[in-house]
């Protein structure tokens, strides 16, 4: 058992690191319980250098909830059911801000990130808190978006990603793509464990309902602003080892491609999630 929990906030409105655990051990009711609700609290939480195998980040995971498969499109690491390799291939690179699988009807509640590989500079990984984007709104942009719904889909714009374009890219994109999802989401969700609204947007969401795309984009892309201000965003320099859990409930994230030809390698599993509610319930 473990009653040694620390919570270090390391960012003013997203973000703690957590000490006193050791998360390959056999978790306590109670400990998971102080995890779950750090987690509300500050929506990313940080372990260093908890040196996990792939068995224990799937166990870690599973004691937050059920797991989803790997990803709807892309398959798992071999031998695994829910174990999705972020190799930083090309094509592959997460360097666009995004909620994890929006595109589906009941998107992962909780992101959980293991580094296994960490290039010797770079590859650091942005987290955004959507809430606090949602209550930065003034108060007419927060009107129009409480009656917005968009259209989420796995089919996104990959033209401005520099990466884009190479035949590693384009085999990557066919499988990601190899299934089309399109799903409605409101865009203002209400979190179901705090009741927090939050903008539900990201680099899935694609079109607005009962707007233009040019509108669809533009509008967006002000929403979106709010989400990516850099107050309003925490910063992980990983080291081998480290897990990091978010809520993808109400973050994005945001893996910096600046780490050039340097290895970088993540495994990442996700805890299923509900399909979002948006204020009018
Ligand atoms: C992801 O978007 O799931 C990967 C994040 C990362 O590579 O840091």
């Amino acid at each position: 058992t473990d009653t040694r929990l620390h919570v270090h906030r390391i960012g003013g409105r997203i973000g703690a690191q957590i000490s006193g655990v050791d998360l390959a051990a056999p978790l306590d009711g109670d400990t998971i319980s102080a995890i779950n609700t750090a987690l509300l609290r500050h929506k990313a939480l940080f372990f260093r250098e908890q040196q996990l195998d792939d068995e224990a980040q799937v166990r870690f995971a599973a004691s937050l909830g059920q797991l989803t498969t790997a990803h709807p499109t892309v398959p798992a690491l071999a031998g695994s059911d829910h174990i999705l390799a972020v190799d930083g291939g090309e094509g592959a690179r997460a360097n666009n801000w995004h909620t994890d699988v929006t595109f589906v009807l009941s998107p992962p509640k909780a992101t959980t990130l293991r580094s296994l590989v960490v290039p010797e500079y770079g590859g650091d990984t942005l987290i955004a808190n959507t809430a606090t984007a949602y209550t930065d709104l003034p108060e007419p942009l927060r009107r129009l978006a409480d009656g917005l719904q968009a259209v989420h889909s796995n089919d996104y714009d990959y033209i401005p990603h520099p990466q884009f374009g190479t035949e590693e890219a384009e085999q990557r994109r066919e499988v990601f793509v190899s299934t089309r999802y399109q799903t409605v989401h409101p865009v203002v969700r209400v979190h179901p464990e705090t009741g927090e609204p939050n903008l539900f947007i990201g680099g899935f969401a694609q079109q607005l309902i009962g707007l233009s795309r040019t509108e669809s984009r533009d509008l967006l892309r002000l929403l979106q602003s709010y989400v990516t201000r850099p107050e309003n965003v925490v910063r992980w320099r990983w080291a081998p080892g480290d897990l990091v859990l978010f809520d993808n409930r109400t973050t994005q994230h945001y893996a910096v491609d600046d780490y050039g030809d340097l290895p970088r390698r993540l495994h990442r599993v996700t805890v299923a999630g509900d399909v979002p509610v948006g204020l009018d319930g």
